[in-house]
């Protein structure tokens, strides 16, 4: 492996984090390129969980080193208390983790945004309340401030100076809502450029460098497919690219240093939030999903929607991503269903659709066929032959039907509970 990029391919929670763990193994430097702390990775190693926001979960390898991309929009406090608790449990972060200078800070009014503009509008998204969209709409609007911006203390007053007058502004008319103190933004900043300035730098040209030192490179995705701001559920989605251009622009990287892409796959599919989810199952076996795959969410805490296995937006993950092979995660969370569910398909009124569509509204109808499921608990196998017959006849349906290798298989939390199949 030189440079993969780990890519989830339905709405997020696909269980990437533990497969990032498994891969950082083989890494020498892991980099999150979009996204924030909307994401939460959990990580469980001998029995201790461990749930990361921002810095990549690679930290967990002492020899690793860490980078967080130009891409992602960096929430100051938050990232001080991910340093503080993974120090606090005797790992030390230090010099191990890089931060681009490009990268974009929110700050506590993108959050207090983030609260209102859900509250206003309409159609709700049902958003993780994290300042994600209103980072991100700085960026575009060229009024955000960037981590590199922290170093020169009389630019930053400048640019947040900027910033905060179009905020605190829009705040009273649109909002009658009290101003936000400048001063004490940037006392919260200075502190966390007093902590950190070490660890700022062109993250960019550092991943070059490495490139060309023959370091191996894991781009760690965050959120799925279907969350992409331009090939997702749109509106329904998050503001960044969850896709593959989102691990180029949000590092820098050229698409020929890449060399597979590997998009990690639950056994069923959650989504949390609003919007589209044509396999959602809303009765009892959706229900026992949840519960059997404890699919709540690590970052807000909320029921995650369960359903059955979509292979019309694997389909469609495998081509917008140039997908090399799966990871499937969560099988044994199927164990002791008699019949499992996949959504060979959609249909809109009657006629069957080629593709995942841009647009989608509530005439979608899922084309489902059935297959036997099994009892057995399958936490302890570890080997595709050790399956009983009915997990390996829907590993491999998944699998023919994609025409993609799966080359790894998760059945359970643990870093152990894995196996590799191609
Ligand atoms: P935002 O990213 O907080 O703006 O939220 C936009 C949508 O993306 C909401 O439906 C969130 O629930 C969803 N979302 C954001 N991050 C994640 C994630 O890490 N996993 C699953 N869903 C997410």
């Amino acid at each position: 492996m030189s440079c993969v990029v780990i890519i989830g391919t339905q709405w997020g929670d696909e269980g990437k984090a533990k497969m990032i763990d498994y891969f950082s193994a083989g890494a020498d430097i892991i980099v999150r390129y979009q996204g924030g702390a909307n994401a939460g990775h959990t990580v469980v190693t001998g029995g201790v969980k461990h749930v990361f926001h921002l810095i990549p979960s690679g930290i967990l390898h002492p020899d690793k080193v860490c980078v967080i991309g130009n891409g992602v929009v960096l929430d100051p406090e938050q990232l001080l208390e991910e340093v503080d608790a993974i120090e606090k449990q005797g790992i030390e972060v230090g010099s191990r983790l890089f931060i681009s200078d490009a990268a974009h800070l929110i700050l506590p009014y993108h959050k207090l945004f983030d609260e209102l503009v859900e509250e206003s509008r309409a159609d709700r998204i049902g958003t993780t309340k994290r300042g994600i969209g209103p980072a991100y709409s700085d960026k575009a609007l060229r009024i955000g401030i960037r981590v590199g911006d922290v170093l020169n203390d009389e630019y930053l007053a400048e640019r947040l100076a900027c910033g905060l007058s179009m905020k605190n502004r829009q705040l009273a008319q649109m909002y009658d809502r009290a101003p936000f103190d400048s001063a004490k933004i940037l006392d919260q900043v200075r502190n966390f450029r007093d902590r950190m300035k070490g660890n700022i730098i062109n993250t960019q040209y550092y991943l070059h460098r490495a490139v060309l030192q023959k370091k191996k490179i894991l781009l760690e995705g965050a959120q799925g497919v279907a969350l992409d701001i331009d090939h997702g559920t749109y509106p329904f989605v998050t503001s960044s690219n969850t896709t593959i251009g989102g691990a180029l622009t949000g590092t820098g990287l050229s698409p020929f240093n890449i060399d597979k892409i590997i998009g990690i796959t639950k056994a069923y599919v959650t989504r949390v939030g609003e919007g589209p989810f044509p396999t959602e199952d809303e009765g009892d076996d959706g229900a026992r999903l949840r519960e059997k795959g404890g699919e709540f969410g690590s970052t807000t805490g909320r029921p995650r929607r369960c359903g059955w296995f979509d292979m019309e937006i694997m389909r469609y993950s495998k081509r917008v991503n140039g997908l090399t092979s799966l990871a499937l995660t969560k099988l044994d969370v199927l164990s002791g269903f008699k019949k499992i569910k996949v959504a060979a398909g959609y249909e809109i009124d009657g006629r069957r659709l080629e593709y995942f569509p841009s647009s989608m509204h509530h005439r979608i109808r899922p084309v489902y066929e059935e297959l036997d499921g099994w009892d057995e608990d399958i936490s302890a196998c570890r080997s595709f032959e050790a399956l009983p017959l009915n997990a390996r006849s829907y590993v491999d349906y998944i699998r023919k039907t994609l025409d993609i290798p799966i080359s790894i298989v998760s059945v359970g939390p643990d870093r152990e509970n894995t196996f590799i199949l191609e």
